[in-house]
């Protein structure tokens, strides 16, 4: 990227080597701290091992190290550097300061939107979350998966994935026929107002239903009766929507459109936009018959005509000796499928019809075997691409108070906490920015508001339980989303103030002068951010983006609290550091925008 210098000596080196028939390995560039200077190091031990290996008679690190001195050689001092080593297997070069800096926040303000972008992977990515159940309401869990999705869809994309974001609600299974049990017989032609009340009504129905239909201690012989008639019933309806009776179908997918239309106002909200809607009811139908391919091949067996199911047994198809997937039942003997069939039904249609390389599932931990068993299946199954599918869950959302309980009416729901965020921003909005229009409190409210809400999840790892609390997320200090958009705000108010001169006009300004170490540390993380993208996208963890936004932003603050700006001792100064300061802006919005959070100009 601002290494154009490692590009041509890379291109001597491979020259070099080529005529030598030295084997090289892979040039693996690694970052050598500031230390006085900065730089950039590789070794040659993989290369003096191949050569081993080949059978020459070499010692590994002698080898390596005579390697590396040969080159220092080779290469002499190439403009920009200012000087080689060869040091215990390693080439190391070291960069001319001032030039370094400038060429990385050269680089910055030329790529803007795109710095940090990577080049195309030639492979496509498909990312599926935010599929909670429809005929419930989206609690905070559910933002936890829908932020970690979409954070994780746009690393991917940024680095160079051709990237399909999937949605796969379940919209079908015993939880929904409840709902509608309960609304057939007690409520219906009710709807509540609003398009949040309607889908929220809907989980208060099912949460209703649930007691209804639930054991009670000390039941009397009537309350039984009672219970048992009910849920006769429901098993009657569900009976009829597996048939495809009309009314019950209508009135499934009538409700069902409550749930995706609130559904899809919060996805909006949050700047998520599928591009695949996938339903379980619809992989319903496909997957008996891969059922039954799974029985000509061998892979299932067929125990119905002895009163059992359609079972696989992953463990012994795959010749394990210890229990790991154990057995799975792929169709009831009633000839109804299951949530782990299904499955098989939609991996085929990712792979088939978008021609996925990559299949990435953000999906509860909980459901962690469940998936496995999936992916085990379809490589018995001989699809090449389960060997390229990946689970990313994540932990539960716990409040201060305690876990949440739907049954036990303790479910957070998105859209309180999301309401409740936006009116404290405000309030603390018009404390401190008084002369703010409505639109622009607004505008903030929305950023501030769910860009904490957002960061209180991508900073914890996403295996982690997390323990959701609004007033830390809140806070414009420590390790939050504000603190961060903060940092965004303080470089923009600076630049906003430098008027007359436009920072873009400003020239290449030079940092030959003895900078901070406040300037030093910024310019350093400011080079690491696509290595970051990079790293983040690779390993599936959007934390790590998260952090790296942290730590840019603190070490933003900490220059801005030491180092005159305006004030610089001489203009050349101030040129730079206005241009670091843009780059840091420029750098801090594409740090948060990888995180699905807005960097606001004032807050
Ligand atoms: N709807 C499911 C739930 O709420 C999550 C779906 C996960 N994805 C999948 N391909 N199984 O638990």
């Amino acid at each position: 990227m601002f290494n154009q210098e490692t590009i041509e000596i890379e291109d001597k080196i491979l020259a070099y080597c080529a005529k030598n028939e030295v084997p090289l390995a892979e040039l693996k560039w690694q970052p050598i701290p500031f230390n006085g200077e900065w730089g950039t190091s590789t070794s040659f031990f993989q290369t003096a091992a191949n050569e081993a290996k080949s059978g020459k008679k070499v010692k590994v690190p002698l080898r390596a190290q005579e390697i590396a001195e040969t080159i220092k050689d080779e290469i002499g001092t190439p403009t920009g550097i200012s000087r080689v080593e060869a040091v215990k297997g390693y080439l190391n070069l070291y960069f001319v300061t001032a030039d370094f800096a400038e060429r990385v926040v050269a680089a910055i303000l030329q790529e803007k939107s795109d710095f940090g972008r990577g080049k195309p992977k030639g492979e496509r990515v498909m990312v599926e979350y935010a599929q909670p159940n429809t005929h419930h309401s989206f609690h905070i869990g559910h933002f936890r998966n829908a932020i970690l999705g979409e954070s994780l869809a746009r690393l991917v994309e940024f680095s160079g994935f051709e990237t399909i974001r999937a949605a796969y609600p379940g919209d079908i299974g015993l939880g929904v026929i409840t709902v509608l049990w309960i609304y057939e017989n007690f409520y219906k032609g009710q709807e509540p107002e609003g398009i949040h009340e309607r889908g929220q009504w809907l989980l208060k129905l099912y949460v209703e239903a649930t007691k209804l239909l639930t054991k009670k201690e000390n039941e009397t012989d009537e309350e039984q009766a009672q219970r048992e008639a009910y849920d006769a019933e429901r098993r009657e309806l569900y009976r009829k929507w597996d048939e495809g009776d009309e009314y019950v179908r209508n009135l499934w997918l009538e409700t069902r459109e409550w749930s995706l239309v609130e559904l899809k106002d919060i996805l909006e909200t949050l700047d998520i936009h599928m591009d695949a809607w996938f339903f379980e009811s619809e992989v319903d139908q496909p997957s008996k018959a891969i059922v039954d391919e799974l029985i000509a091949l061998g892979i299932a067996e067929d125990e119905r005509p002895e009163g059992g199911a359609v079972i696989v047994n992953i463990d012994e198809k795959l010749g394990l000796k210890k229990e790991k997937y154990r057995t799975n039942v792929l169709l009831r003997n009633d000839g109804t499928t299951l949530y782990l069939t299904k499955d098989l039904a939609l991996a085929k249609v990712k792979f088939e019809d978008y021609g996925v390389d990559r299949s990435i599932y953000v999906v509860d931990v909980r459901q962690s075997l469940h998936l496995q068993q999936a992916f085990a299946i379809l490589r018995l199954w001989g699809v090449p691409q389960a060997e390229k599918c990946y689970h990313l869950g994540y932990g539960f959302v716990s409040l201060p108070e305690g876990a949440m309980s739907a049954r036990a009416g303790r479910l957070v729901l998105f859209k309180d906490v999301a309401d409740e965020a936006l009116r404290r921003v405000t309030e603390a909005s018009k404390e401190k920015n008084p002369n703010l229009s409505e639109k622009e409190r607004a505008e903030v409210a929305k950023s501030v508001g769910l860009g904490s809400l957002a960061y209180a999840m991508l900073s914890v790892d996403n295996s982690r339980d997390t323990v959701f609390d609004m007033d830390v997320a809140l806070s414009f200090e420590g390790h939050t989303g504000p603190y961060i958009q903060n940092a965004h705000v303080r470089a923009a108010s600076i630049l906003k103030k430098f008027e007359g001169l436009k920072v873009e006009k400003l020239n290449d300004a030079p940092f030959n002068f003895e900078m901070t170490p406040h300037e030093i540390a910024l310019i350093e993380l400011l080079s690491r951010f696509p290595a970051k993208v990079e790293e983040a996208a690779n390993e599936y963890r959007p934390m790590i983006m998260a952090t790296y936004a942290y730590d840019l932003a603190s070490a933003f603050h900490s220059f801005y609290h030491a180092v005159s700006v305006l004030k610089a001792e001489t203009d050349a100064i101030r040129d730079a550091r206005l241009r670091l300061v843009a780059a840091s802006k420029q750098t801090l919005a594409n740090a948060l925008a990888l995180l699905g959070i807005t960097a606001p100009e004032v807050m």
